[in-house]
């Protein structure tokens, strides 16, 4: 594939102009055929203002066969053809324009625009992919109506899919058929779709809060037919939700889903007919783990909001895209709090925040929720738009409270409607119910970086002063953030202290430096104990000088179960990075003994397993080796890190062995699976107490874990012992690798947990073991899910051996990423990031990991995705 777009120019939130011409209608018919799909597209225009410039169509990796305007075919002098332009002169005001196209969908593997999976049809097109299936405005603010006309080979194809109700289906005399589908609502090209293929469909009904009854299909592989439940359970649900929360209703006749395996992204919001990754919608008990029901659960949400926040209401340019995702993101996430545990819903959406969009802000790809400029908009659906972004929007949720939030969202839907806008809007219609002046809020949407807040605090003759200075990133050029603050007080032994008679207060934090004055009733200065940013009510590093005890209290008794967590997590870390540290210091792994505070606390928490198993699993669950990482600015202590971590684990799994194998067995479930929050619970803790046992490498244990394996009637308990296999470096674990391969060669999404596994094992022989894995016959580099699980875990998840010293693993991840760059820019693109932590390394290191960057960047056909990335690491 050409891509002499190394020089994309940089596109600015400044420049922005509404659009030259408005297209109102459109009317598309498709002859599909592998190699020479022909596309004929009408279009109803109109000038947009005053002016006399001509029409200009974006079109790329496609042929123009012709182009009549108002009835008239065009003579090559009338307009202007470029490799992604096509210009017409002297159109009027309102005309008819019609263009017919052949475009190439086989040989497409970048997978944007219409493009072949398993041998069926289907497209995305979000942000930009509509300008390779035909010339149009292909840009978010302009909306039109559309009629899709399918024809396609009757056996081959017997699906046909697009957006909107389906209106007519004929058969055609040569062995052909089509169908028709009308598009009601007005919608940017991106989000359009068409799917044809050889699928079966499952279908379901739901009766919308007014009574309308809407018919759901989900459309997969034949084979794949008993794997939809949980999809369509989930879908269900969210529909539901949406009513009770937000008040939105579905507005077609039709919602379908249709899975394929080949896809860039999780899924797309495609109005009336998402297309999913197959791996967010397939799931049956023996195949797909907790985590996997939990993942589908939530993205089958998160796409079916879109219909609302983002289809309905739409983004009015690319800068905007946090308005669609920070919102849908922040209610997905408020759907899975309620479809589950809310609190540990809480802890999983932290630690990956802290864990990528921290280390984003930290790096050289920084930037704000509204991006300010771009090259490739493809590299900007990042953790900072989705997950910094739904965060803000939490804020806002918090500083109003639920119902004043709600009139806001209300106003949004109401007024915006059918309209493409901004994040300036949304927040407008938030203060206009509110009382609240958030002209100094709109800075969490435009500069990047994670202000830290340092808390002090004072006890003075019955009165609690709490002091909290912000420190905000430069780019903030000493401008205060203003962001709501969850706190209360405990005593030393655990009993909530009244401050001005309150156990809990949301603080507005709105200047550099504030303090608070509090009666409390205490009379004697013993411990007291501040919990701060309770619930993580604000993205920001909180830093406050907590003794060990004090942890200790909160780890033990805070009635906020995230601060919980988040106490014991900070001890734990307190502990590793001190060990590491010395490690550093002295060159070896330290012998010294488990703290007993740490361990009391450690041990504590498992007497209430019982209770709350999901939560105990979180708490115990040990940082990983990367979120250490992140806490060492140069000289990453990457060998340290792994051995003073498997250290530790050892140490807390020697000192409580017997009462980890008691809760082992005591959480054993019988019965058939089912994905409900306190099975998975036991689960998940079964999954962390036999880590914590196997990593004594006992054969006690290991042949637990081997038993479990065998035992086993699901995918989450079978595939749990592998991972605590792993964890032991035993035989067994060869031995329940190839069993599991045996039985799941067959099926490439159970495969991916495989290949991910072993990508992941820090032995030796990891990169040539991953090297092999590469000619398995599951793998295939043009699969982004094979790419992400095998070459991305390796990259992401094994920085033992990814960052080997000999420079091994750097050399062979640049030339995977040069060879994906010709098939899939955007997941070559993706993958590039890990060399984004470069600076963070020794000298050594740093060198080639550079060395690697300028491999990939300095060649003439590098992708316009991929030089943007390495270029900013390069910096
Ligand atoms: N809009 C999709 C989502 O968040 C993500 C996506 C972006 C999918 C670009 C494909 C391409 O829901
Ligand atoms: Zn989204």
């Amino acid at each position: 594939m050409p891509s002499a777009e190394q020089s994309a120019v940089e596109i600015r939130l400044e420049d922005y102009t509404p659009p030259d011409f408005l297209i109102d209608t459109v009317d598309l018919t498709f002859d599909l055929s592998p190699s020479q799909t022909h596309v004929r597209s009408q279009m109803k225009i109109h000038r947009n203002g005053v002016h006399d410039r001509a029409l200009v169509l974006n079109g790329e990796h496609m042929t123009l066969l012709s182009v009549q305007v108002d009835g008239r075919a065009l003579t090559e002098n009338q307009y202007v053809l470029t490799e992604t332009t096509l210009t017409i002169f002297d159109v009027p005001d309102q005309a008819h324009v019609v263009i017919e196209n052949r475009i190439d969908p086989a040989s497409n593997t970048a997978l944007e625009g219409l493009y072949q999976s398993a041998g069926n049809f289907c497209t995305q097109c979000e942000p930009e992919g509509f300008r390779r299936i035909t010339y149009f405005i292909d840009r978010p603010d302009v909306l039109s109506r559309y009629t899709v006309t399918l024809i396609a080979e009757a056996d081959l194809y017997p699906i046909l899919l697009s957006n909107g109700n389906p209106v007519a289906a004929e058969k055609c005399v040569d062995g052909k058929h089509m169908a028709r589908w009308v598009d009601p609502h007005p919608k940017p090209s991106y989000l359009f779709a068409l799917v044809a293929g050889n699928l079966t469909r499952i279908t379901d009904e739901f009766v919308t809060q007014s009574g309308k009854t809407v018919e759901l299909g989900i459309y997969v592989e034949a084979h794949n037919a008993d794997r939809c439940d949980h999809a369509m359970a989930s879908l269900k649900h969210a529909m539901r939700w949406d009513e009770q929360v937000y008040g939105r209703e579905y507005d077609l006749d039709v919602f379908n889903i249709v899975a394929v395996d080949d896809f860039n992204m999780g899924a797309m919001e495609n109005k009336g007919l998402n297309v999913f990754n197959s791996r967010y919608v397939l799931a049956k008990p023996d195949t797909a783990t907790d985590g996997d029901y939990a993942g589908i659960e939530s993205v089958v949400a998160h796409e079916y909001f879109h219909n609302w926040s983002g289809n309905r209401v739409t983004c009015r340019d690319w800068f905007q895209l946090s308005l669609k995702e920070g919102f849908t993101v922040f209610r997905d996430q408020e759907f899975s709090a309620d479809m589950g545990s809310r609190a540990v819903k809480r802890i999983a959406d932290v630690n990956l925040l802290r864990q990528v969009q921290f280390a984003e802000d930290a790096g050289p790809q920084a930037h704000p929720v509204q991006p300010k400029a771009y090259r490739e908009i493809n590299n900007f659906y990042t953790s900072t738009v989705y997950n910094k972004g739904a965060e803000v929007v939490r804020m806002l949720r918090n500083l109003l409270g639920a119902d004043t939030f709600r009139q806001g969202t209300d106003l949004y839907f109401d007024r915006f409607d059918g309209q493409a806008v901004t994040i300036e809007d949304f927040v407008s219609c938030m203060a206009e119910v509110s009382d609240l002046d958030l002209a100094e809020f709109r800075q969490w949407y435009d500069v990047a970086g994670t202000p830290k807040l340092l808390v002090r605090d004072e006890y003075l003759e019955g009165q609690y002063i709490l002091n909290i200075d912000q420190m905000v990133p430069e780019s903030a050029k000493g401008h205060p953030y203003m962001l709501p603050f969850g706190f209360a007080l405990f005593d030393e032994a655990g009993q909530p202290v009244l401050l001005d008679g309150k156990a809990e207060h949301i603080l507005i934090v709105e200047q550099l430096s504030q303090s608070w004055t509090f009666s409390i009733e205490k009379n004697h200065a013993d411990l007291l104990v501040p919990s701060l940013n309770r619930g993580f009510t604000a993205p920001v590093e909180v830093q406050y000088d907590y003794s060990d005890e004090a942890l200790g209290v909160l780890s033990r008794a805070d009635t906020d179960a995230f601060n919980r967590w988040d106490a014991f997590q900070r001890r734990i870390q307190r502990c590793l990075l001190g060990r590491i540290r010395m490690a550093m210091d002295v060159g070896s792994v330290g012998e010294d003994a488990l703290p007993e505070d740490l361990s009391k606390a450690f041990g504590q928490l498992l007497l209430e397993a019982a209770q709350d198993p999901m939560f105990v699993a979180e708490c115990i669950a040990l940082p990983s080796e990367n979120y250490l990482a992140d806490q060492f600015d140069h000289d990453t202590p990457v060998e340290w890190i792994h051995h003073e971590r498997a250290r530790l684990r050892q140490q807390l799994a020697a000192e409580w062995e017997s009462t980890l194998q008691l809760i082992y067995q005591s959480h054993d479930q019988d019965g058939v699976y089912r994905f409900e929050s306190r099975a998975a619970g036991q689960r998940q803790l079964r999954r962390q107490v036999l880590s914590y046992l196997c990593s004594l490498k006992r054969s006690a244990w290991t042949q637990l874990a081997k038993e479990q394996f065998e035992r086993a009637d699901n995918m989450t308990e079978s595939f749990n012992a592998l991972v605590a296999l792993n964890v032991s470096d035993s035989a067994e674990f060869e031995h329940v690798l190839t069993a599991f391969e045996a039985r799941w060669r067959h099926d490439p999404l159970v495969m991916d947990k495989w290949f991910a596994l072993q990508a992941q094992r820090s032995d030796e022989n990891a990169l040539a073991r991953v090297q092999g894995l590469m000619e398995h016959p599951t793998f295939s580099i043009k699969n982004p899910n094979r790419v992400r699980a095998l070459i991305g875990s390796f990259a992401r998840i094994n920085p033992l051996r990814f960052h080997d010293s000999s420079g091994s693993g750097y050399q062979w991840l640049a030339d995977r990423i040069i060879e994906l760059d010709a098939m899939n820019p955007q997941i070559a693109a993706r993958m590039a990031s890990v060399f984004n932590t470069w600076k963070r390394f020794d000298g050594n290191r740093a060198a080639l990991m550079r060395a690697a960057l300028k491999k990939i960047h300095d060649r003439p056909d590098c992708s316009a995705d991929l030089a943007e990335i390495t270029g900013k690491a390069l910096g």
